[in-house]
């Protein structure tokens, strides 16, 4: 038995679901464990691509288990769409499980998150406008309503009542808008108990347990990433959950003491969409080169996302939080034309000439830190075909190789394009050690 968690490393869109869907062919069960619909996972096979926003990326296997865990949100209607859209690709759902511990968001939800990012204006989050972290306020503040209170008239009933007279109160009070009615609600819910049925998975707690007492292999596939972790992100830059390896735990019924490997996986360089710092970001024409080569525009948002040279501050902090087991690095082929490369090593303070080997915490340090660079050469060559590590450009390997001794963390697969089999594995997260 192996069970093993896909962390992003960085600010999110790394390549976990590609990794996801990689490893999901040792699993028997997947579990999404954080986030909702503000994620954008894209998982290339062959000729066809397919975006998932809350299933599990481990779905087009058709005989894995994929479970939309307790930790996660759930849009009702993002979840009919993008279910439509694999059944019209013949793409069998039957084995989705949700879990009824899961939280609903609400039209409220959805409102209060545009025009709380509205209303702060040039300090706006720049949130992917889904209702995430006003779902997960309720959530925290007890008056979230859960999938299980969909299929439960009396508890349902009771849990509006209490919810739409601090909503409504929020909504016309705070933000000038029009109140919801109960009806409304209720239809709502009754929707969204429509959507959800065919999936509902009212023992997902047990089944998970009886999974770990069996000894089967479960993969957990995170949302956003460690830098947006609203604990360990660059706060409040941040979304609202925690999509670090503890985040997994929690949001999945998998207890630590079960966890095997915790891979993370970064880009070979850096993105990040929204707003907020980002210390290595280049406006320069090496970043038009990142963005355009490397197509990096928001899977949710259509946003185009801010590129710069890999921090390994970021990274390094991303293997201690996560107690990282290994790191995937992806996207290595977008740097096959550029004939320099530059990873962040350290950040110098402009005011004093201060160094810091370290990631800050507080963002309001950021601005005045520039980035203190090492420099490597490109290597002029296209790697997307290469199938082992060996066969890589050496200077491909070489800054790997750098990579690795510099965020202190294993690499135990590189991605040198998006289909699954454009991957070199060097170590399979799976085999006992
Ligand atoms: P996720 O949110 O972490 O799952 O990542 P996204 O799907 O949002 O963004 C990653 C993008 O990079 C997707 O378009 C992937 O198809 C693509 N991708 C993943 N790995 C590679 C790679 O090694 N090379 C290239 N060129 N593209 C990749
Ligand atoms: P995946 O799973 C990149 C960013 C938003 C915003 C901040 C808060 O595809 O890596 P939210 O809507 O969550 O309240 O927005 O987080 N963000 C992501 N950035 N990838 C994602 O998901 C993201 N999900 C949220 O852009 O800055
Ligand atoms: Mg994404």
């Amino acid at each position: 038995m192996s069970n093993v968690i896909v962390i992003g490393a960085q600010w999110g869109d790394e390549g976990k679901a590609k990794i996801t869907d990689l490893l999901t062919d040792e699993a028997s069960l997947v579990i999404r464990y954080q986030g909702g619909c503000n994620a954008g996972h894209t998982v290339v096979v062959g000729d066809e691509t397919f975006k998932f926003h809350l299933i599990p990326s481990g779905i087009l296997y058709g005989d894995k288990i994929c479970m939309i865990g307790n930790g996660v949100v759930i849009h009702p209607e993002a979840l009919r769409k993008e279910l439509d859209g694999l059944i019209s690709r013949n793409i069998d759902t039957s084995k989705l499980k949700i879990s009824p511990l899961a939280h609903i968001t609400m039209p409220y939800h959805l409102d209060i998150d545009s025009s709380s990012e509205k209303n702060l204006g040039k300090n706006k989050i720049g949130t992917t406008n889904k209702g995430i972290g006003p779902t997960y306020v309720d959530k925290f503040d007890r008056i979230g309503i859960r999938v299980e209170d969909l299929f439960d008239e009396e508890q349902l009933n009771a849990k509006l009542d209490r919810a739409i007279a601090l909503k409504n109160k929020q909504l016309e009070g705070v933000y000038g808008l029009k109140p919801y009615t109960k009806q409304q609600l209720l239809d709502y819910c009754a929707k969204a108990a429509e959507i959800i049925k065919p999936y509902l998975c009212e023992d997902a707690v047990y089944m998970v347990s009886d999974y770990l007492k069996e000894g089967k292999n479960i993969l957990l596939e995170g949302a956003q990433g460690t830098m947006l972790d609203i604990d360990y992100g660059t706060y409040p830059y941040v979304t609202s959950s925690n999509p670090v390896a503890g985040g997994a735990c929690t949001g999945s019924g998998v207890g630590p003491a079960f966890v095997d490997e915790a891979v993370g996986i970064s880009k070979a360089y850096l993105t990040r969409v929204g707003e907020g710092p980002f210390i290595t970001e280049l406006d320069d024409e090496y970043g038009k080169k990142l963005l355009e080569i490397g197509h990096e525009y928001g899977v949710t948002t259509g946003r185009p996302r801010r590129c710069g040279w890999f921090d390994a501050l970021v990274s390094k902090y991303a293997v201690m939080v996560n107690g990282l087991t290994s790191m995937a690095i992806t996207k290595l082929d977008v740097f096959d034309t550029f004939d320099e490369i530059k990873v962040c090593v350290a950040y110098k303070d402009k005011r004093n000439g201060k160094v810091y080997d370290k990631y800050v915490s507080n963002i309001n340090v950021h601005k005045y830190l520039e980035p203190v660079y090492e420099s490597y050469p490109g290597w002029k060559t296209a790697t997307s075909d290469v199938k082992s590590f060996d066969k890589l450009p050496e200077n491909a390997q070489n800054y790997i190789k750098a990579l690795e001794k510099l965020i202190g963390c294993k690499i135990s697969i590189v991605s040198v394009g998006p289909d699954r089999a454009q991957t070199i594995v060097l170590s399979n997260p799976f085999e006992k050690k």
